[in-house]
């Protein structure tokens, strides 16, 4: 199978190199020539407790490298989605699928309209990266992956690359239910990656920090809630524990959010609280934990 990852961030460059570790033929693909051209000679490097590996990965920002793909994952922050799929709509194969496996909500919407329907799987992963400079990763955790087809249906094409992440050492499981895994998803970032940016601590900190851990419940079931409104079940789970788990898998990860608001970058909390303040509007319903945590955070950055 070969596989473009767009966006060599913590995450597009862990799975990359986990790929390309296990044989899969993997391209990076970015927006900035400079920094693709230095990514190919200098290779992506991986430190893992006290493990440090450099994989050769192919980084290419001309859109035509995906081409030859059978399948495109996006990895971009889900403010620039449309940006990075309107730059490879014309390169993309007719047969190819594409996947959203971001943080957000939003992501397959856009890939849908630009890719068309048939073509968009989406998946979720709490591995935990983080970017210690131009592909220089640190693996800080391992997590769940799940993917599936966006419209629910069983597919060849979702089972065949759930075995390829699976044998690069991803641990993955298929799903029939993707709407309620992105919110799944959705929950623990809310829970956890807003307080983690205000209070710039680990993922694990939360947890031993009374006052952050009431924020988080707060959040989390503030969001559930909402998923409920909307008709979404996010599968039979108690979504506080589900979020704790994963902040205590991922204890010594620095959130996306916290890396991002560390770096000055734009952050991604408009797709993940403010999504949910957007959602309860639809209903008539008021989500002010999640409103608060969106200003917060945006304040940070504004
Ligand atoms: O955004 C993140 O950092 C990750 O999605 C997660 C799972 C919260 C772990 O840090």
């Amino acid at each position: 199978m070969k596989i473009s990852i767009v966006g060599p961030g913590s995450m597009g460059c862990l799975f990359a190199a986990k790929l390309s570790a296990a044989g899969t033929d993997v391209t990076l693909v970015d927006y900035k020539a400079e920094r693709a051209g230095r990514l190919s000679k200098q290779g992506v490097v991986v430190e893992t407790g006290e493990k440090r590996e450099t994989h050769a990965i192919s980084t290419s920002a001309d859109p035509a490298v995906v081409s030859g793909s059978d399948g495109v994952i996006f990895m971009v922050k889900a403010y620039s989605t449309r940006a990075a799929a309107t730059r490879l709509a014309d390169c993309v194969r007719s047969d190819a699928w594409v996947m959203t496996m971001q943080n957000g909500m939003g992501n397959a919407e856009i890939l849908m309209a630009i890719f068309g329907a048939e073509k968009v799987l989406a998946g979720t992963t709490s591995e935990g990266a983080t970017l210690l400079a131009e592909g220089h990763i640190r693996h800080a955790g391992s997590g769940e992956t799940s993917i599936g087809e966006f419209d629910g249906s069983d597919s060849e094409r979702v089972r065949e690359l759930s075995a390829t992440l699976n044998n690069a050492g991803i641990n993955t499981t298929t799903t029939g239910n993707v709407r309620g895994l992105l919110w799944k998803k959705l929950l623990i970032n809310v829970g956890i990656n807003p307080v983690t940016a205000l209070l710039r601590i680990k993922n694990g900190e939360i947890l031993d920090r009374q006052s952050a851990h009431d924020i988080l419940c707060s959040a989390v079931l503030e969001a559930e809630g909402i998923a409920r409104a909307e008709g979404v079940d996010p599968g039979n789970l108690n979504a506080v524990e589900l979020v704790e788990g994963v902040a205590r898998r991922t204890a010594k990860n620095i959130s996306s959010m916290h890396q991002d608001v560390a770096a000055g970058r734009q952050t991604e909390i408009d797709y993940i609280c403010g999504y949910v303040v957007a959602a309860a509007r639809k209903h008539g319903l008021r989500a002010p934990v999640n409103n608060t945590l969106r200003n917060l955070v945006a304040a940070l950055t504004e």
